[in-house]
């Protein structure tokens, strides 16, 4: 279970997390006509070690990322978000914001993928370890970022907005967020301090994105508890990572705020995509949950 104050690497607890979903981005990527393609996701997955490596390499049938259910439509979903931030990063740089800050950012390689406009600056915040394994291994690969990239080791519990100004955020600039897949790692209450910050750092032209997960169903977590095989423990362990408490609504608190704010759902997006929605096959697991939300600032 998760603590006040608990910590991580890339291999450990909610660490690991980031390399699950790199796992995914660099398995889903290998699809004909994939909606998203991010080629660092595999540099990583093969610098975490052999296990991984062999998950890629199609020597792991049980791995929850193998499964035809939950495997296909994780996929899936890491695809359409990944297309989803990268288009509105590439919106929000032609309306002509240079700030950018990556909240939780793991192994998001956007800062070494995608082109920046000259004189965009991005702030990457996570924990100390994660940045380092990232950095230390796109180095090894012979990769530099596209942009002026700065590295805030922070937890995003605590008072973040110190070191993140201490590294030249400006709250006077118009600034692009991000949170893509951290919410769910975060208590309710602390959701709702990192939304008030937010809000609180943003200059008018600011925007943001974010992933929210609406709360698995109790019968859900009930089934969860009760694992039986090994499909079933990495359920549970990853439940354990996880808050599943109600929450605020992402976008109607930043309309209640002045921001306006478009909330889509996956399932609805991959449509809007002309991609299949995978969410409602059984063991699909919670991607029929998820939704994505762009706000912005006026
Ligand atoms: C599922 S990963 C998502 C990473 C990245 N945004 C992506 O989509 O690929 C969750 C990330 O949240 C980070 N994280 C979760 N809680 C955090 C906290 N309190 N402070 C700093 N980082 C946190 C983890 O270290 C991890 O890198």
């Amino acid at each position: 279970m998760r603590t006040d104050g608990d910590s991580w690497d890339i291999n450990t607890s909610v660490g690991s997390t980031a390399m699950f979903v790199a796992a995914a981005r660099a398995l889903a990527g290998r699809r004909p006509g994939a909606l998203a393609v991010d080629p660092l996701a595999e540099v990583f997955v093969r610098a975490a070690g052999a296990e991984w490596a062999a998950l890629l390499d199609g020597e792991l049938p049980d791995h929850p990322l193998s499964q035809p259910g939950f495997g296909q439509s994780f996929q899936q979903h890491q695809l359409a978000r990944t297309k989803y931030f990268d288009d509105y990063f590439h919106a929000a740089t032609a309306a002509g914001v240079r700030q950018v800050v990556i909240l939780a950012a793991g192994l998001d390689a956007r800062a070494y993928r995608l082109s920046w406009p000259g004189g965009t600056i991005l702030f990457e915040l996570d924990r100390p370890q994660v940045l380092e394994f990232k950095r230390e291994t796109l180095s090894a690969h012979g990769d530099q970022p596209h942009v002026d990239r700065r590295e805030v080791p922070v937890d995003l519990r605590e008072n973040w907005p110190v070191p993140l100004r201490k590294h030249g955020f400006d709250p006077a600039a118009p600034t692009a967020w991000l949170a893509e897949g951290l919410l769910i790692y975060l208590p309710a209450d602390a959701q709702d301090r990192l939304f008030e910050t937010i809000d609180s750092l943003s200059a008018r032209g600011s925007w943001v994105a974010v992933e929210q997960m609406d709360p698995l169903p109790v019968e859900a977590v009930a089934a969860m508890a009760e694992h039986s095989d090994d499909n079933d423990r990495d359920r549970a362990e990853w439940f354990s990572l996880i808050y599943n408490d109600p929450r605020t609504d992402t976008a109607e608190w930043f309309a209640d705020h002045g921001w306006t704010a478009d909330r889509i759902g996956l399932d609805d997006y991959l449509r809007e995509q002309g991609r299949p929605v995978s969410s409602a096959a059984p063991d699909a697991g919670p991607s029929g949950l998820i939704s994505l939300v762009t706000a912005v600032r006026p």
